[in-house]
């Protein structure tokens, strides 16, 4: 049996405005899907839904992803899949994507090929298009590569970008599921209707971004969260927050977080807030006790490897 992990990923900067060709910032996180694959009949496991339908998305992804393996190499189609995730489904944390570079990677190994990280990122990209139908790839670099990356119109630039182990980013899931797509359309329309102001509004997530992209570099952790509150604001005044994301916000610069925002596409999905190492513990405990979902994350520097 093969196994192999891949992270999921936060959009730190610039989502919805990334759209439109405003740059953004992602990372990979430590959090995990697991997938291992050894010989059998091609049946496809999840740990935490059982047994995945033939008629599902999940299925016809996995089956892309090996008619593409077996377009460049020839290897047995009959193999068994087991799928452990960590990572919450339609948060936008990157869920599907680590799954599917996982299973390239762990495929590619029971498959007894020479392969490089770049081709593990292109058959997972195939996956992807199954399950989300124009995926920017943001989703599957992050997971194959791991680590910081800028991206804007499509073009992908790792950052030499790494933080200490004095901060933590703590994930509240807000359990408010929503389609991406529909969200984005909103934005857009709402920009048709009003360009002169948007217009603005999109300038100054530019700048943000680019202000983030040296606060990151010189670890400034201040700066970082008021950019990230900015963010949250600027998201919030394009419409995609939520009443829910907007607590969570406020409870977590109000217990001590240097700074936090919704993060992916909004309404409801995820809130993340930068939190000191000294403070993680008793936030999240709290936070917890109130009844949110709330788990820590660090960034994942290796990106797809094998267990
Ligand atoms: O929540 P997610 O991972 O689906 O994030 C979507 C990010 C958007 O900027 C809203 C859309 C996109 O395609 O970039």
């Amino acid at each position: 049996m093969t196994c192999s992990k891949a992270p999921g990923k936060i959009v730190l900067f610039g989502e919805h405005f990334v759209v439109k060709g405003a740059p953004a910032i992602g990372f990979a996180v430590s959090k995990y899907a697991k997938v291992c694959v050894e010989d059998g009949s091609l049946n496809i496991i999840s740990k935490q839904t059982g047994r995945v339908e033939q008629d599902s998305l999940l299925y016809r992804a996995v089956k892309r992803l090996i008619t593409k393996v077996n377009s460049i190499f020839e290897c047995s189609e009959d193999v068994k899949i087991l799928i452990d995730s960590e990572i919450p489904i339609g948060s936008g944390m990157g869920s599907s994507a680590a799954l599917s570079v996982a299973l390239a990677h762990a495929y590619l190994t029971h498959c007894n090929v020479d392969f490089d990280k770049k081709l593990v990122n292109e058959i997972a990209y195939e996956a992807e298009k199954e399950v989300h139908s124009k995926p920017s790839g943001i989703d599957n670099t992050l997971a194959t590569f791991g680590g910081f990356l800028k991206y804007r119109s499509g073009v992908f630039e790792k950052l030499e970008v790494r933080l200490g182990e004095e901060v933590y980013f703590l994930v509240v899931n807000t359990n408010l599921r929503r389609q991406t797509g529909k969200i984005v359309e909103e934005v857009l329309k709402l920009y048709e209707k009003y360009p002169e102001i948007l217009e603005n509004v999109y300038n100054a997530a530019s700048a943000l971004v680019e202000k983030a992209l040296k606060s990151l570099e010189e670890r400034d952790y201040e700066s970082i969260g008021r950019l990230m509150l900015l963010n949250h604001g600027l998201l919030w005044t394009i419409g995609v927050s939520h009443e829910v994301n907007d607590l969570i916000v406020h409870k977590l610069v109000a217990k001590g977080c240097l700074g936090a925002k919704l993060s992916g596409a909004g309404k409801g999905g995820i809130v993340i807030g930068l939190v000191k190492e000294s403070l993680v513990d008793k936030i999240e405990g709290e936070l917890r006790n109130e009844g949110f979902e709330v788990f820590r994350v660090t960034p994942d520097y290796e990106g797809v490897r094998n267990v």
